[in-house]
């Protein structure tokens, strides 16, 4: 495998620092989403031939779904932003316990392999800081296909028994509308013998694009994109040049940098479909959008409190409500949040509040007044999505804004430092112990 690891990982107990206060001005380039990619990637398991994949954003998370697809006998080649996957020499059917703890994702793998190999080894990938994700929807859609499934010693270990090793198609209804479960198991369907029926299944932007890819591919399949998603299993799959569509998040997060920042940027390449929720909490909060085609210009002046509940697609996205709580920090007036998907995801509110931030929080609903300014200070990122709050309320605070647990951010933002600097941002990444910036 010869994936490069992300460049900035090399200073010795890294921080960001960020001197805030600034407005920014001009472009923001958005790159693959990360979700996307990483499911595309473990589609390669599905065939023989070479898939190649455009647009894939260098980040720790896809060296490390990498690193997987290489451990089960797969080459994965980065050329620029491509990555050419060969399934040709897949030889092992055992996942290794260190990369499925690290990458969540990686765990969707057993879908693919399953329909590939006819068994699979995956270690249940536990919890993590913003929830105990569960995986029984992944495992009780797979059983459903035929699959014999034990979980031993931490171990999910499926079997397709009978001599051809191949799933049955069936019909699965969702209890909840997971991502990564419609994932798993629209990828093992599509090797499966007959049609499988996947009810109550989620609609999510990155589920659309893996149908993409699967269809691209030969596989039949349709309905991605509403609850009920059919697939009707081929002999074989075989090789594709697919392109990943833009990261929703990572475009969310930029506008969110210029509004927190009272500035006017274009965000490009967006697709406003998929970040509907957001955009209509944007205008709400007093934002001015205006889509050309292919990116958004956001403009922002006074940001109005705004109330907002996060919820599967095309409900206001999980993944975007601790930065839009940094933006809400500044809001005239005072905001309500409430997280729905996971049940331990407020850990930003504490940061925030080092911060000056004014916000009470009741179980998984925040109140949140807005400030005048939020003031700099050492704050901690506890996940990828909490620690991109940080940097944006980082971008608004008066002073100097600290910024620990770059590992979670390097995991979803590609070149996020020089990115914010091109637009007039003053930030920089450190040693821990040698602070260089001073207030603007
Ligand atoms: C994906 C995204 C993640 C995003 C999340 C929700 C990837 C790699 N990650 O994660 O960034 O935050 O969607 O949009 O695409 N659930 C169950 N049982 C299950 C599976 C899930 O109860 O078997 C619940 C979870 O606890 C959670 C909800 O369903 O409350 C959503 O989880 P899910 O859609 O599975 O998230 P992921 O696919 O892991």
């Amino acid at each position: 495998m010869t994936l490069t690891a992300v460049p900035s990982q090399t200073l010795l107990n890294p921080i960001l620092e960020i001197a805030g206060g600034r407005s920014l001005r001009g472009e923001l380039g958005v790159s693959g989403a990360k979700n996307s990619a990483l499911v595309l990637m473990a589609a390669c398991l599905l065939t023989r031939d070479q898939i190649r994949l455009r647009n894939v954003p260098p980040l720790t998370d896809i060296t490390a779904m990498g690193e997987m697809l290489a451990s089960l006998g797969g080459r994965v080649v980065r050329k620029g932003d491509c990555l050419e996957l060969d399934g040709d020499h897949i030889n092992n059917s055992t996942a290794p316990y260190e990369l499925v703890n690290s990458l969540r994702a990686s765990f969707f793998c057993i879908g693919p392999l399953l329909a590939r190999t006819g068994m699979a080894k995956v270690p249940m990938p536990g919890g993590c800081q913003i929830g105990s994700r569960p995986v029984v929807e992944h495992v009780r859609g797979l059983k459903a296909m035929g699959a014999q499934v034990t979980i031993e010693h931490g171990v999910v270990q499926a079997v397709v028994p009978g001599r051809s090793h191949r799933l049955k198609g069936g019909r699965i209804h969702l209890d909840c509308p997971s991502v990564g479960a419609t994932e798993t198991l629209m990828m093992a369907a599509a090797l499966a013998d007959g049609e499988t029926v996947i009810e109550n299944a989620a609609l999510e932007p990155e589920v659309v694009d893996l149908a993409g890819l699967l269809i691209a591919m030969g596989a039949r399949i349709r309905g991605a994109g509403t609850p009920t998603i059919t697939v009707v299993g081929v002999d074989r799959l075989h090789g594709a040049d697919y392109t990943v569509i833009p990261d929703r998040i990572e475009a969310g997060t930029f506008l969110l940098a210029a509004a927190i920042t009272r500035s006017e940027l274009r965000v490009a390449p967006l697709i406003p479909e998929h970040l509907g929720a957001v955009l209509t909490k944007l205008e709400e909060a007093g934002c001015r959008l205006e889509h050309d085609g292919i990116g958004t210009i956001i403009e922002a002046r006074d940001i109005q409190a705004v109330d907002l509940r996060t919820q599967p697609f095309p409900g206001f996205p999980t993944d975007l409500q601790a930065p839009f709580m940094s933006l809400l920090a500044t809001a005239q007036g005072t905001s309500v949040i409430t997280e729905n998907i996971f049940e331990n995801r407020m850990q930003h509110v504490a940061e925030l509040q080092r911060m000056g931030a004014a916000i009470r929080l009741q179980g998984n609903t925040a109140f949140i007044e807005g400030v005048s300014r939020l003031s700099g200070a050492p704050v901690q990122g506890t996940d990828l999505r909490a620690s991109a709050a940080m940097v944006l309320a980082g971008l608004a605070a008066e002073g100097i804004t600290t910024v620990r647990g770059l590992e979670y951010l390097d995991r979803g933002y590609a070149n996020l430092e020089a990115k914010l600097a091109s637009v007039g941002a003053r930030l920089q990444r450190v040693s821990a112990n040698s602070q260089l910036l001073q207030a603007a």
